[in-house]
């Protein structure tokens, strides 16, 4: 019988896209992806723009294309970066078909089986099984309720000597917690000192519904080691496939070459429709109707949990609220029951990169009007 490449032993595909599956099916309440709500994706404007597209540039955007991007995408790209504080020239950036593609790409010229990433743990499932299959070795930082800890940071790159450091610092998915400022800047300080590539992954920041924005760790670097990967799935459309990242010319060349064999090049029209979204100045008043539908389903799940004395972050954004179960019960058991409830969220565990924890939980409140919430919620608290 054939047999499989080595990097596919002990990998098992996406918790999460398995527990899609029994979402989609009819009437099942989902706090498990991270979707944008259904009315938050706008396929009257977004079909407008795709026409004006074709009919303006047509004949370039149905031909092959540069794999270092659609020039007007990185224009809009670089305007909207700006105005978050994170300096960037269009040359300085890659759009990618969604930043999973970044975290491919980085792993493709940094990681060679057995080298270390640095990882918080839990964190984004999709980068560790991106990692895994590039054979990384993942080990984690230690975190507290401000986010990574910048003194064992500092230890864990002076034992483990990694070759990257994986951060979601803004509404972390999965906790939703957010790294205070001052700790920004002593890890844009240790990206200089210690010369290693820090990946900022910052797909929530806009997401804020209450509190004030802080500065991009980016924004502290004077290193250039601090790469910024910013996406638009949350903020426009997931469907679409589009992101950027800012990485410094050395490192894009190798980004760019590992694009090449990938897919040579983003979806020229989801880029050209992305530009066309930002330099028309759609984005402000969709963010601010985002931030009011989201941020009153985040209330409305915080006090739901609260009334189920279930202990839970409180996050100010983003598209998570992660919760802790009563000592003994695996969050796995309670998925098993609640399904039979039809109300699905993704057990904890899953966002280790050591497993274990099995009594936390990841809830997602984006993609459920604030009654279902409190439906969902409710047939959840008599399941626990
Ligand atoms: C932290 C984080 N990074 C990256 C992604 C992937 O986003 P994209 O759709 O841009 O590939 C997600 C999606 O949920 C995410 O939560």
């Amino acid at each position: 019988m054939p047999s499989f490449a080595a990097r596919y032993n002990g990998i098992t595909g996406s918790a999460i896209r398995e527990i899609f599956k029994i979402i989609a099916q009819p009437g099942v309440i989902s706090f498990a992806g991270g979707n944008p709500a259904a009315e938050a994706l706008e396929n009257g404007r977004i079909s407008d723009l795709a026409r004006e597209a074709l009919a303006e540039d047509g004949k370039r955007i149905l031909q092959y294309g540069g794999s270092e991007g659609w020039p007007a995408l990185k224009e809009a790209a670089s305007a909207f970066l700006a105005e978050r504080g994170v300096n960037a020239s269009p040359e300085t950036l890659l759009p990618v078909s969604g930043t999973t593609q970044t975290i491919d790409l980085l792993c493709k010229a940094l990681i060679d089986p057995g080298d270390t990433i640095l990882v918080e743990n839990p964190s984004f499932l999709g980068a560790f099984q991106t990692m895994r299959l590039y054979q990384a070795h993942l080990s984690p930082i230690q975190t507290d309720g401000d986010g990574v800890i910048p003194d064992a940071l500092e230890d864990a790159i002076k034992s483990a000597h990694p070759k990257l450091v994986y951060l979601i610092p803004t509404f972390q998915n999965p906790t939703g917690v957010t790294l205070c400022v001052e700790r920004r800047k002593a890890i844009a300080a240790l990206a200089a000192r210690y010369d290693i590539y820090i990946l900022e992954d910052d797909p929530y920041r806009d997401l804020r519904y209450s509190g004030e924005t802080l500065p991009t760790i980016h924004s502290f670097d004077q290193s250039g080691r601090v790469l910024y990967m910013a996406s638009f799935s949350k903020l426009i459309s997931p469907g679409l496939r589009v992101g950027v990242v800012a990485a410094p010319p050395d490192l894009m060349r190798k980004l760019v070459i590992g694009k090449q064999s990938t897919d040579l090049h983003t979806d020229q029209l989801s880029q050209a429709i992305v530009a066309r979204y930002l330099s028309q100045g759609f984005l402000p008043g969709h963010l601010a109707e985002l931030r009011a539908l989201y941020g009153e389903r985040l209330r409305r799940m915080l006090d739901g949990l609260d009334r189920m004395g279930l202990e839970h972050t409180t996050p100010e954004g983003g598209l998570f609220v992660w919760g802790k179960l009563p000592k003994g019960v695996d969050a796995r058991a309670v998925l098993d029951r609640a399904i039979q409830r039809k109300v699905a969220f993704v057990p904890g565990t899953h966002f280790y990169c050591d497993g274990g924890h099995d009594e936390t939980l990841r809830l997602n409140f984006s993609n459920s009007d604030p009654d279902t919430i409190d439906r969902g919620l409710d047939a959840l608290a008599q399941v626990i």
